[in-house]
């Protein structure tokens, strides 16, 4: 990807009101689940909406490296001819796995329980992001890792002969870890169980039971313990991938925040574990509508029409954080705009994803005259009341996708327009931002 010298900065510049239709791509977590399934399963996986983002093409680069068959059959659509579970062979070389979290630990499950040796990598900002909450489950399951300081790419997997089945409570509401150690429980005898303290989005769950593994799911005291038997035969079925909330949360913003929007996102995921951002919009005011709600290759979607209208500020509760862990960047400018002051707790998190969101968020709202407080774990917005914010900052984006896109979206509701670093990791997660953008009326191109 983009190194210093080749930044792409882009502008977006004050725009009155956006209108019309526009299609996100699919869903960034259900791709490469759609592309690590079919490579676990027997047969020919079809694919299609696969998001053809950075992220979802280096799995599709692992998958190929670790023995299956993988085709683009062009427009979304994909097949991948799989060697199902324990057949997969030893990468030739080591695995690079970009900007994508999701990419890196989902395969080290998969890993974890194969009798290979692999060698995982990644661009430098995945380098700095913490793996030791993966290798750790992991070696309880009989993996061994080599890595450097805090367990950090590159990093060696020398996966399990004998894998052991384990009982596991997750230190962190992660999805990703959940996955990772659900993979690793499918070559696995017995029944490998993970315990989340609070419910994180379940499309891996959701996506191996429909290939006919068996998954449990209870709600305790404790929090909902996921098991999965080991050793299932996972027929290949045909995958259809919803579009992504968390890149239809862009435009859906932009709507919401310009008075006078009206924009219709077709098909978009509205999986319970994903939707605390449009439960937030719609609790500060936004004009919100779900329309024709039905289900897409076992997940709901909606058609989200979003007038634009004045926001108020809120308090989001902490439990919330798993299902909007990403739109946080995106909802601190929604906040920004609205009148009164928007309290988001229990953030830690986002200081260890593609980069430390919460500061990068804060320094590039004050950039453009917002007023926030940050706190170790919470952020503070404190609104214009509906009035545009002043802008005209040039914000440092640290190789995040969402960091650019969110304060692309704060240009258009700016005075002076705002400037993004580098506008070239947005293909990591919405390739076609831009073009789709500008079709709706939004004033953002090149610098
Ligand atoms: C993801 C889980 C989340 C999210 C990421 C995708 C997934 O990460 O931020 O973009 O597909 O499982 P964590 O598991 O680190 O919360």
């Amino acid at each position: 990807m983009s190194h210093a010298d080749r930044k792409m900065p882009l502008t977006a510049r004050p725009t009155e009101a956006l209108a019309g239709e526009a299609r996100v791509p699919g869903d960034k977590s259900q791709s490469h689940r759609a592309l690590m399934l079919g490579l676990l399963a027997v047969g020919e996986t079809r694919i299609e909406g696969l998001l053809e983002g950075d992220d979802v093409l280096r799995t599709a680069a692992a998958c190929r490296a670790l023995g299956a068959e993988v085709e683009n059959l062009g427009e979304g659509r994909w097949r991948v001819f799989g060697r199902g579970i324990g057949g997969l062979t030893e990468p030739a070389d080591v695995l690079d796995m970009g900007n994508s979290g999701t990419a890196a630990r989902l395969l080290l499950g998969i890993l974890a329980s194969h009798p290979l040796y692999a060698v995982l990598t990644g661009d430098a900002s995945l380098r700095k992001r913490p793996m030791g909450r993966v290798s750790e489950p992991l070696q309880l399951m009989g993996a061994r890792f080599h890595g450097r300081q805090g367990g950090r790419l590159p990093l060696t997997v020398l996966g399990s002969s004998r894998p052991l089945p384990i009982t596991y409570r997750l230190p962190v509401a992660s999805a990703q870890v959940k996955s990772a150690i659900l993979l690793a429980g499918l070559n696995t005898a017995g029944e490998t169980t993970v315990i989340e303290p609070e419910p994180t989005r379940d499309h891996s769950e959701r996506m191996l039971r429909y290939l006919g593994a068996e998954i449990a799911v209870a709600d305790r005291e404790d929090g909902r313990h996921v098991t999965l038997t080991g050793q299932p035969e996972l027929t290949a079925r045909p995958f259809s991938v919803t579009a992504d909330p968390s890149s239809a949360a862009f435009p859906a913003v932009a709507a919401a925040l310009l008075q006078g929007s009206g924009v219709r996102l077709p098909s978009v995921g509205t999986n319970p574990l994903r939707t605390g951002l449009y439960q937030t919009l719609a609790e500060m005011g936004a004009g919100i509508a779900y329309e024709n709600p039905r289900e897409v290759g076992g997940e709901p979607v909606a058609d989200l029409a979003i007038t634009g209208g004045p926001l108020r500020g809120v308090t989001v509760p902490p439990e919330r954080a798993p299902s909007m862990i990403d739109e946080y960047p995106i909802l601190a400018v929604a906040a920004a705009l609205a009148d009164g002051t928007t309290v988001m707790q229990g953030l830690a998190e986002l200081r260890v994803k593609e980069s430390d969101r919460l500061a990068a968020v804060a320094r590039g709202l004050e950039a453009n005259g917002v007023r926030v407080e940050e706190g170790p774990d919470s952020l503070v917005v404190h609104g214009s009341g509906g009035r545009r914010v002043p802008g005209g900052a040039v914000v440092q984006t640290h190789m995040d996708h969402r960091i650019a896109m969110a304060f692309l979206v704060l240009g258009l509701a700016s005075e002076q327009g705002v400037t993004v670093d580098d506008g070239a990791f947005i293909d990591t997660s919405f390739p076609g931002f831009v073009p789709l953008m500008q079709g709706l009326g939004a004033k953002v191109g090149p610098a």
